[in-house]
């Protein structure tokens, strides 16, 4: 079982391999797990002016994040510029073509049911033993036709438009929905309708002095992007401190906790818990079954049912 649970993205040292594919580099840190391909993660960083060309996937999903730089896009014919914090999510048949504006930007990427990482082994492994064969048509027949229905799209005449019209592109303000409560905001980013039931995307601000508990072992992966702040986790007893540029990658039936030292930011990329579903149910029983909230039992059955293992949750005041 992989035991990599704190990942420091901008560090050489931790990352599973990389590839310098000349116009950007691939730094990958998670591969993709089981068989719906799960919570692959990788950087592309791209020198200014690499293009991506216009092209969409019959299967799978993306979901990017630009951690550094700008980046102009053509999703669905609309062209418009997404820039660092911009998050965007690319279902399959969803053309998508990039131009990335600035030197060294950071495309920090998420990807189900793709294996973005053997696919990237492939191309390093034709082009280093066999690149002659590239020449030759029926090679590459069979080389692209993996029979995932990608196709390549001819160069769109694209219209440009403001970001913000754009369903794909989520901005930092972005939700769904927002839910808060006492040291905590949650904003959907990405639907679990939008992702085949594989998983939904949340961004979480959290205070300091906000803890979480998951003492209930259980069968969730879970997986956290901070983008800002500090947060301690301690994962069976070991502890780790997670900062901006961190991947925390708990594995599952490994009680933890989260303690917000700094107010704090962050993606929860693992999104076993059918979260979007418990919230709203969660604020329908507050409203008209307010009684069933002290009783205990019938609350921790409700959070089970949501795929929901936390066993404690709101803010410590320590020095109080
Ligand atoms: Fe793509």
């Amino acid at each position: 079982m992989d035991e990599r649970i704190l990942i420091h993205m901008n560090d050489p040292e931790e990352w599973l391999r990389s590839w310098d594919e000349g116009t950007q580099v691939v730094n990958d840190f998670i591969l993709p797990r089981g068989r719906r391909l799960k919570d692959e993660v990788s950087d592309t960083i791209y020198h200014a002016g690499t293009e991506v060309p216009y092209h969409q996937h019959g299967r799978g999903t993306e979901t990017f994040y630009i951690a550094r730089g700008s980046v102009e896009c053509v999703i669905r014919g609309k062209r418009f510029i997404a820039e660092a914090g911009d998050m965007i999510h690319i279902p399959p048949y969803t053309p998508h073509g990039f131009k990335f504006l600035e030197e060294g930007t950071i495309w920090r990427e998420l990807f189900q049911d793709i294996d973005m990482a053997q696919g990237i082994y492939e191309k390093n492994s034709v082009n280093g033993r066999h690149i002659e064969f590239r020449q030759d048509p029926e090679f590459m027949n069979m080389y692209l036709n993996d029979g995932t229905e990608d196709l390549t799209r001819e160069p769109p005449v694209a219209e440009a438009v403001d970001k913000n019209q754009v369903h794909e592109l989520r901005s930092s303000e972005f939700g769904f929905v927002t839910y808060e409560g006492d040291g905590w905001r949650l904003r959907q980013k990405v639907g679990r309708w939008e992702c085949d039931g594989v998983k939904e995307v949340w961004q979480a601000s959290l205070e300091q002095g906000f803890t979480v508990t998951w003492d209930y072992p259980n069968q969730n992966w879970e997986l956290y992007y901070i983008t800002g702040g500090k947060i301690r986790f301690t994962v069976e007893g070991k502890e780790y401190l997670a900062e901006k540029d961190c991947l925390v990658h708990i594995p599952p039936y490994h009680v933890h906790t989260m303690e917000v030292l700094e107010n704090a930011e962050l993606f929860d990329y693992g999104g076993e818990t059918r979260l979007l579903e418990l919230l709203e149910d969660h604020a329908s029983i507050m409203k008209n079954q307010p009684e069933k909230l002290k009783d205990q039992e019938a609350m921790t059955r409700f959070l089970h049912k949501y795929r929901c293992y936390v066993t404690h949750a709101g803010m410590t005041y320590e020095n109080e």
